[in-house]
């Protein structure tokens, strides 16, 4: 599939995705969403991609929320679709994703821009990053998990306040609460978000996988959390990731995982 909206490139295991509207603060239109779709869904099954990286193009926007243009004119059903196809496809895809995938929040993230955010595994930002769900202020509330992302983060108090004032925190705030796990000045985000990365993409991906299964179960309300870690902590036996890890720690070197 050839991206119109989004630039994917894969560089040292590592696939960098940049939305790629700047001149309307990287809003998620249909065509970003299918791309965004896309490109999670082909890294699930491309063994060189090891994790990936999301961010927006420019300085001034990760992404400034879903393109309210597109659907200013739609009726109950198409707004239902709206948010169980990004729902489906973009954002639980992502928080799914069975390689980490770390957001670089450069600027103003909003509505469904910080829900995507929020989707990731882990998030960075710059000292400049302007958060918030601003949706109640054009009659809507947050979509694409944002209700419940934030307050998995932050707890239910500091969400409910957020949604309600509309207000974009700093950074700096976002930190302070747990929005966020790093901030940094904007010419250093890529290298920090790098540097994380390099150091996950020395661990063994079939824990990592297991370990976001295990964590993502004790936020569903349908899965068991406890079972899950059980029984993904079994299946790590099962590998010969385990047999390398343990092997390279009794013989005193480092270890070289496969991913198998
Ligand atoms: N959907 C569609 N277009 C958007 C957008 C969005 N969510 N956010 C920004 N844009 C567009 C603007 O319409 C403008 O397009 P134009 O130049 O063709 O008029 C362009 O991006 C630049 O935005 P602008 O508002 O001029 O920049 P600003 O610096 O004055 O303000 C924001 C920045 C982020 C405060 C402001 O753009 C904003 O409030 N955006 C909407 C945030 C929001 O409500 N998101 C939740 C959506 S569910």
């Amino acid at each position: 599939m050839e991206y119109q909206q989004t630039l994917a490139e894969l560089k040292n295991g590592i696939l960098y995705i940049t939305i790629n509207r700047p001149q309307k603060l990287n809003a998620l239109n249909k065509e970003v969403l299918t791309e965004l779709a896309h490109a999670v869904a082909s890294a699930q099954t491309d063994k060189e991609i090891r994790a990936i990286l999301l961010t927006g193009a420019g300085e001034k926007a990760f992404v400034a929320g879903a393109d309210i243009s597109e659907f200013q004119n739609y009726n109950l059903e198409e707004g239902r679709q709206l948010a169980k196809d990004g729902h489906d496809n973009v954002f639980n895809a992502i928080e799914n994703s069975t390689k980490p995938v770390i957001a670089a929040i450069n600027g103003f993230a909003l509505g469904g821009g910080l829900e995507l955010a929020m989707a990731c595994h882990i998030r960075i930002a710059s000292e400049n990053a302007k958060l918030g769900l601003p949706e109640v202020t054009l009659g809507l509330i947050p979509g694409y998990g944002g209700t419940q992302r934030l307050a998995q983060l932050v707890g239910k108090g500091l969400a409910l306040e957020m949604i309600f004032t509309a207000d974009m925190i700093s950074a700096e705030k976002a930190l302070q609460i747990g929005l966020v796990n790093h901030v940094v000045p904007q010419t250093d985000l890529l290298a920090k978000a790098d540097e994380l990365i390099e150091k996950i993409k020395s661990r063994a991906p079939l824990a990592l996988a297991s370990a976001i299964k295990a964590v993502n179960a004790g936020f569903n309300p349908k899965a068991d959390g406890f079972q899950t870690e059980i029984n993904e902590f079994g299946n790590c036996f099962n590998t010969d990731d385990f047999k390398e890890g343990t092997t390279a720690f009794l013989e005193k070197r480092k270890p070289e995982f496969k991913g198998v």
